[in-house]
């Protein structure tokens, strides 16, 4: 439970907050519209629902929150066009983790009923906002209750540390994440925890959706080809302040970044394993850290130190919250200053990208 509170983004609208450091994000979610508008197509072609529910998993905090709503009511709109029906009124849930800063969201929900209403010319009580908080890895509504399914960026977060309660003494020492010289038994418990957690999701979601009913969700994968991971750097960044004694041992022997990069085909095995869900369809996209794409043969590391103080910021913005738990704040200025410095090292040398899977998965009807 205590982990529910220490996860979260960091909130407000600081220089420092998720809101004004998460745009990276919103490039990976937007890259989902057509899949998301072809799952909605779907959806109508087995129901049309007066009340659309939805809910987006993993909201967090700031403009990707209130964009991917505002982009599921268009969809839905245009859709209902299209067939002549009468567009729904709809029940949207923001669902995060305890500790996420719901006040922030709250606070930005006038402007945005206004807007929906004057730019958009939505009807005034067309549209309800409830929060929804607690974690993904078990039941959040009731059965046979929720449309649409929406997650981006959040599924790869892990219920818990997957060492909790085993010894990392000899297999991952130095380490808090999978590193190239972690042992094979170092990615079996990682896979393992992801394995518990992906059924428990699905079986909950699966619950909770109606029959037909839909889920997209888009979440760092890896693929065939050897890519480094952003949390790997940030566990190498860790580890060499440990070397210079800036960090102490047991508090880097006690702590693992609880995220899992999956490959496509342990995804599918959980998929099929748990049975409720039928995948409609699956892309991976390769996104530069950066979000910048990078043209055949164009230098990554041209503006590398632009480039990684973006994604330092963005990182920061996404991990500082949980790394001030374990390390306390003194140290935090001089991990990301020694963590922008690696990246900027690491792309003279290396393609730095995600593999960001979308998934569209329907609720089977047994
Ligand atoms: C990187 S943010 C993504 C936010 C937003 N969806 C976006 O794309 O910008 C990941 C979010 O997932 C949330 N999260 C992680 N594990 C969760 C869980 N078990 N239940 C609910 N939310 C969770 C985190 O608290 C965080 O706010």
């Amino acid at each position: 439970m205590e982990r529910e509170f220490l996860l979260h983004m960091t909130g407000g609208q600081g220089e420092r907050s998720y809101a004004n450091n998460s745009s990276l994000q919103r490039t990976m979610m937007l890259k989902a519209k057509t899949m998301l508008e072809e799952a909605i197509r779907r959806l109508y072609r087995h129901s049309s629902p007066k009340c659309m529910k939805v809910a987006d998993l993993g909201c967090s905090v700031g403009p990707n929150t209130l964009l991917v709503i505002s982009n599921i009511i268009d969809i839905v709109h245009a859709a209902c066009v299209g067939l002549n029906h009468e567009p729904p009124t709809f029940q949207l849930y923001l669902n995060d983790l305890y500790g996420n800063d719901f006040n922030t969201i709250f606070k930005s929900l006038p402007e945005f009923y206004t807007k929906l209403v004057q730019d958009k010319g939505h009807k005034s009580g067309s549209c309800f906002i409830n929060a929804t908080p607690g974690s993904f890895y078990g039941r959040l509504f009731p059965s046979n209750s929720i449309n649409l399914f929406h997650s981006a960026n959040s599924v790869h977060w892990l219920s818990q540390d997957p060492f909790l309660g085993l010894s990392k003494e000899a297999l991952n020492k130095g380490n808090c994440h999978i590193v190239t010289t972690s042992p094979p038994s170092v990615y079996k418990i990682y896979l393992k925890q992801f394995q518990k957690d992906f059924e428990l999701f699905l079986k909950s979601r699966s619950e909770e959706l109606v029959p037909g009913g839909a889920m997209i969700l888009l979440l760092l994968v890896k693929t065939e080809t050897p890519r480094r991971s952003i949390f790997e750097t940030i566990s190498l960044t860790l580890s060499d302040m440990l070397l210079e004694g800036l960090i102490e041992e047991e508090k880097l022997d006690s702590f693992n970044i609880p995220t899992y990069e999956a490959t496509m085909e342990e995804i599918r095995e959980v998929i099929q394993e748990e049975g409720s869900f039928f995948i409609e369809e699956s892309e991976i996209d390769m996104v530069p850290w950066d979000g910048r794409k990078i043209e055949d043969g164009e230098d990554f590391s041209v503006d590398g130190d632009i480039r990684a103080e973006f994604i330092t910021r963005y990182i920061r913005a996404v991990m500082e919250p949980l790394l001030v738990a374990n390390f306390g704040t003194k140290v935090m200025n001089e991990l990301f200053i020694r963590f922008q410095k690696k990246v900027v090292e690491l792309m003279k040398v290396e393609r730095l990208e995600y593999a960001n899977l979308m998934i569209s998965l329907t609720k089977t009807c047994s």
